[in-house]
């Protein structure tokens, strides 16, 4: 969870410590219209504020002790489409600034589709310690104790439970008197399932996409679905040329290491680790693809690996030699001057550190790359709130709430067969979880939330298929809502996981 923490304090950071992508979903490709123009309420034709118009609402610091006092918290909403009795559906992109996201209020996203269908308001809600949605505005070891998932889940339940919404009656749409529904895709997709185990019915419905719900210290299945489905002579030759580099890296032969080095333009790295880490940044190109990505970055790395006097390989690839030459001429030409440093770990609560395969699996990421380094950065990040390196909490928050094994009544899971973080989701290949009427899984064809893009689904069927579904189950379940008296439950909130997993 720590990743806003080591943007805020790493940027820029030096080539050795290149960081992989966090899990976030896309922002809109493109809007259907600008956020700045002026709506009007279909239901009455009342004229209506622009939807980036911004709210805010006083946020407990600390849910496990009031007295601390309240932060804004940031949100931006929609209801052009409301009519008393709808829902209020509530979308948090997770760990980024939330002004990048207001798009998703419109139905150009599922947040907005959903609204629309059913009548109800949109909301898009900043999480505490992003964008200016700050408890504290000093980044301090000691404040970052309130930067836990159990302060993010409290947040959402405070907020759905006692906000009085600046539309017309929303004094009276607390959750209990209306239906509230909860939208997030990767870690927020994970938060939404994680708010709906750990505090019942306080979200009466939720649609999760590509959620890494189960955490995992060593995600070298991240790169699995990468390897099973990029082109497979790339992925032959990928996996040579790692053979070949971790080689010579084993010979400790400090000329041979240097020169190879050297080939990739990369002689200055001191540390053949960090050389090998580095690696993986045209891997990490993956996560960015989408339905019409089409010749993205990451198939021009295969091109100058596969692609010669216009010319390319069967599914073999061209082999070692040729595979390293092509890869140092790839970094040296192009892939130097992509890199930005974007520093991020998720130190602290669920790992997912994308380190090499198993001994035994084929690896697309050199051997040298293991946890054990990732815990190192960490505790480099981070010197104050880790004596030592240390594993992340991974079982402890699957403990707390639930990972694969969690069981929530009307919550849909989106995911994506070409996902990166598809082994972290309820339909990964390492546990085997069924899909229910209560707690439906569908699989599309996608990459990372695609399903959150209204405009992939026209691109994609499968896509469709699975926004049709979402859609077709929140009918199904809103038709039996009914209004509730709110448990507020004290002894929960911010309970005792928070505590024992506070730095
Ligand atoms: C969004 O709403 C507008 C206005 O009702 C409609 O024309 C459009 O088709 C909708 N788009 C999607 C993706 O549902
Ligand atoms: C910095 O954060 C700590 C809590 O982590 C708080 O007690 C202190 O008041 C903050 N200082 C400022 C200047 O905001
Ligand atoms: C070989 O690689 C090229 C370039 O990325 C790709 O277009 C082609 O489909 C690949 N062929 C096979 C058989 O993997
Ligand atoms: C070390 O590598 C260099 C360059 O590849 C080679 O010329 C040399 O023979 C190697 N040294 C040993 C001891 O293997
Ligand atoms: C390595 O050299 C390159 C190119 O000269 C330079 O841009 C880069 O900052 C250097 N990296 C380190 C870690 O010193
Ligand atoms: C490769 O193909 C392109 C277009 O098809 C052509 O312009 C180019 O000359 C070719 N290059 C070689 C080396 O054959
Ligand atoms: C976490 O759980 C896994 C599987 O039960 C176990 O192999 C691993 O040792 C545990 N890790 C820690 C740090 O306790």
């Amino acid at each position: 969870m720590l990743a806003a923490f080591s943007l805020l304090l790493l940027a820029p950071v030096a080539l050795g410590v290149l960081t992989p992508p966090r899990p976030l979903p896309p922002t809109l490709p493109r809007l259907s219209r600008a956020l700045s123009e002026p709506l009007v309420h279909r239901p009455t034709g009342d004229p209506l504020p622009s939807i980036d118009t911004l709210y805010t609402f006083d946020q407990l610091i600390d849910h496990t002790n009031p007295s601390l006092g309240t932060f804004k918290q940031r949100y931006w909403m929609d209801w052009e489409f409301y009519k008393p009795g709808g829902p209020i559906v509530v979308n948090t992109p997770g760990e980024e600034n939330a002004e990048n996201y207001i798009g998703y209020l419109t139905n150009d996203s599922i947040v907005g589709q959903i609204a629309q269908q059913e009548n109800g308001a949109s909301i898009v809600f900043e999480h505490r310690f992003f964008g200016l949605s700050n408890p504290y505005s000093n980044l301090t070891d000691a404040s970052l104790k309130y930067f836990t998932i159990q302060q993010a889940i409290d947040d959402l339940v405070n907020f759905a439970q006692t906000v009085k919404l600046p539309m017309p009656g929303g004094d009276v749409v607390q959750s209990g008197k209306a239906p509230w529904i909860l939208v997030g895709g990767s870690y927020s997709g994970a938060l939404t399932a994680f708010t709906m185990s750990n505090a019942p019915g306080v979200f009466y419905a939720g649609y999760a996409s590509s959620a890494v719900v189960q955490s995992i210290v060593d995600f070298w299945a991240y790169f699995e679905p990468i390897r099973q489905l990029m082109p497979a002579n790339c992925s032959a030759d990928v996996e040579a040329a790692i053979t070949y580099i971790d080689g010579v890296a084993n010979s400790k032969n400090a000329t041979a290491i240097n020169a190879l080095q050297s080939s990739f333009g990369l002689g200055n790295l001191t540390h053949i680790d960090d050389f090998a880490s580095a690696l993986r940044s045209q891997l990490w190109n993956w996560q960015s693809l989408t339905p019409d990505s089409g010749g993205a970055v990451f198939y021009d790395f295969c091109d100058a690996l596969e692609v010669k006097n216009n010319k390319s390989v069967p599914a073999s690839g061209w082999g070692e030699a040729s595979a390293v030459e092509a890869w140092g001429k790839y970094w040296k030409d192009t892939a130097y001057s992509q890199i930005c440093g974007d520093g991020n770990a998720d130190c602290n609560e669920m790992g997912f550190f994308q380190d090499s395969a198993p001994l035994g699996k084929p690896s697309l990421v050199s051997r040298l790359v293991v946890p054990s380094g990732d815990e190192r950065k960490c505790q480099a990040m981070f010197p104050g709130a880790f004596s030592t390196p240390r594993d992340p909490m991974s079982n402890a928050t699957n403990a707390a709430f639930g990972g694969w094994n969690m069981k929530v009544d009307r919550l849909f899971f989106a995911n994506g067969k070409r996902d990166p973080w598809r082994f972290a989701t309820m339909s990964s290949d390492l546990a085997s979880i069924k899909s229910t009427t209560m707690m439906p899984i569908a699989e599309s064809n996608g990459f990372h939330c695609t399903d959150m893009i209204s405009a992939y689904g026209d691109i994609d069927p499968t896509v469709d298929a699975v926004q049709k579904a979402g859609l077709a189950n929140m009918k199904t379940w809103l038709a039996s809502w009914k209004p509730s008296t709110p448990k507020v439950d004290h002894a929960r909130r911010g309970g005792r996981f928070a505590r024992r997993n506070a730095l």
